[in-house]
């Protein structure tokens, strides 16, 4: 059997979580590759409403093991703190295994991602400030620490007494804010470390295992393409890959095993933090996209900027992650509107051109050129076969597959999880 990726096509928040969770059901396990608690992935189940930071979505189904992969940057306070309130659920973690070669969040992370937010002014990325940043470059510069780390506490001990020691003199001379105390991290984090314990593992060989018994593994990306610091609208962008490449990397296998990648994509866009955004409406269908979508950050509360569905942005990010098939979600949201437009363009300079550019500085230039569609103004979230969509809904989802050459198989409809239409199964 091989592996299926689920991954956001957009700004994130297209709406993976339900769609994880729906895949989940057929699933034996789930693994999360990259990103951290700046993600917030809302599942609604028989079970009630969640809102997921890094636990994997498929955490709901008693069968299915839920890994959290060495792409990943985990807070353990914040992982605990989602555990706790899990547990209280009524909820078994039993199966959920930590990669030991997972980097972790720090104190100092998190301080100087707010730090370096501040000091950019009118500058600033606009962080969920969780210390992302911070924690994937010291990644790359090889001063992170791993969940595995936890495991020894001398050599813990050792190696964040000389860490602390530079962070510290960063945090005080760069900045001229108070120091960390060696003490008081090491103390907090060998606690995590206890309570984390009989979660942590080397957990490539149970994918390998996995994968040898012919199990259905799901890889569940968290932020969208549009976010990806090669890809995406940088240096606007997170800093771990949510793309379908990075599924193997974040979990460790290697990448022939992937044999379908399904793109996630609101039916039209959003983006929270700074950085271009082409068909953002600044007006009151944006104010209405918004509020019929509740479009306010899972983890921060920040409202989301909202536009019409820019298909320049999804043909590249279908391309750059090999799509198999596309989820399209929250079609209901566009329910009211008597007519839609999608973005199949952007004017240049006097010039239409149908490739998004690498540069910020070109894509802020870039004006939308835009087909306009009927709208359907009736409810679809009752609706469960695409046949019975209106006729404008069909239009307007079969233009989308046109647009991005690639199959919409799944649709969703309202956030439960029997608010979808499937049209193939994937898992
Ligand atoms: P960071 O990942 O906290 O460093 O934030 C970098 C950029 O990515 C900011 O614009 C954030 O708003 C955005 N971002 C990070 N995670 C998410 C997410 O899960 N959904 C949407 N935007 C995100």
């Amino acid at each position: 059997m091989s592996v299926v990726a689920v991954v956001g096509g957009q700004w994130g928040d297209e709406g993976k979580g339900k769609i994880v969770d729906m895949l989940a059901e057929k699933s034996n396990m789930v693994v999360r590759f990259s990103g951290g608690d700046n993600a917030g992935h809302t599942v609604v189940n028989p079970l009630g409403q969640f809102a997921l930071k890094l636990v994997p979505s498929g955490i709901f189904y008693p069968r299915v093991a839920c890994i959290m992969g060495n792409g990943m940057a985990i807070n353990p306070a914040v992982l605990l703190e989602e555990m706790d309130s899990l547990k209280q659920r009524g909820i078994d973690l039993s199966r959920l295994y930590i990669s030991d070669r997972a980097n972790l969040i720090m104190p100092y992370h998190t301080l100087l991602d707010g730090l370096e937010e501040e000091s950019r002014g009118g500058k600033a990325i606009g962080t969920t400030r969780k210390g992302i940043g911070p924690a994937f470059s010291d990644k790359i510069a090889r001063l992170g620490i791993r969940a595995g780390d936890l495991l020894d506490k001398d050599g813990f001990h050792e190696r964040l007494s000389r860490l602390l020691e530079y962070k510290n003199a960063i945090i005080t001379k760069v900045f001229g804010a108070e120091p960390l105390s060696l003490d008081e991290v090491f103390q907090q984090y060998c606690e995590y470390g206890e309570r984390l314990a009989q979660h942590i593992c080397e957990t490539t060989v149970m994918i390998a295992d996995a994968l040898e018994r012919g199990d259905r593994v799901l890889m569940e990306g968290a932020q969208g393409a549009l976010l990806d610091p090669d890809f995406g609208t940088y240096p606007f962008a997170t800093s771990s890959s949510p793309l379908a490449g990075e599924a193997s990397i974040g979990a460790g296998f290697g990448p022939t095993r992937i044999g379908s990648v399904i793109g996630v994509f609101k039916a039209y866009c959003s983006r929270v933090g700074a950085g271009p955004f082409p068909t953002e409406l600044d007006d009151e269908t944006g104010e209405l996209i918004r509020e019929r979508g509740h479009e306010y950050g899972t983890v921060t509360g920040r409202p989301r900027r909202c536009g019409w569905f820019d298909a320049v942005a999804a043909r590249f990010t279908r391309r750059v992650n090999g799509c198999t098939g596309l989820a399209i979600t929250r079609l209901d949201i566009l329910d009211t509107f008597p007519r839609l437009k999608i973005c199949t363009g952007y004017e240049l300079d006097g010039q239409i051109i149908d490739n998004f550019p690498a540069s910020v500085a070109t894509l802020a230039r870039c004006q939308p050129v835009y087909e306009e569609l009927p709208g359907w103004q009736v409810s679809t979230s009752d609706i469960r076969q695409f046949e019975q969509l209106p006729r404008e809904a069909r239009q307007y989802v079969a233009r989308l597959e046109e647009l991005l050459s690639c199959p919409a198989d799944i649709i969703s409809v309202g956030s439960a999880r029997e608010q979808t239409i499937v049209r193939r199964d994937i898992m």
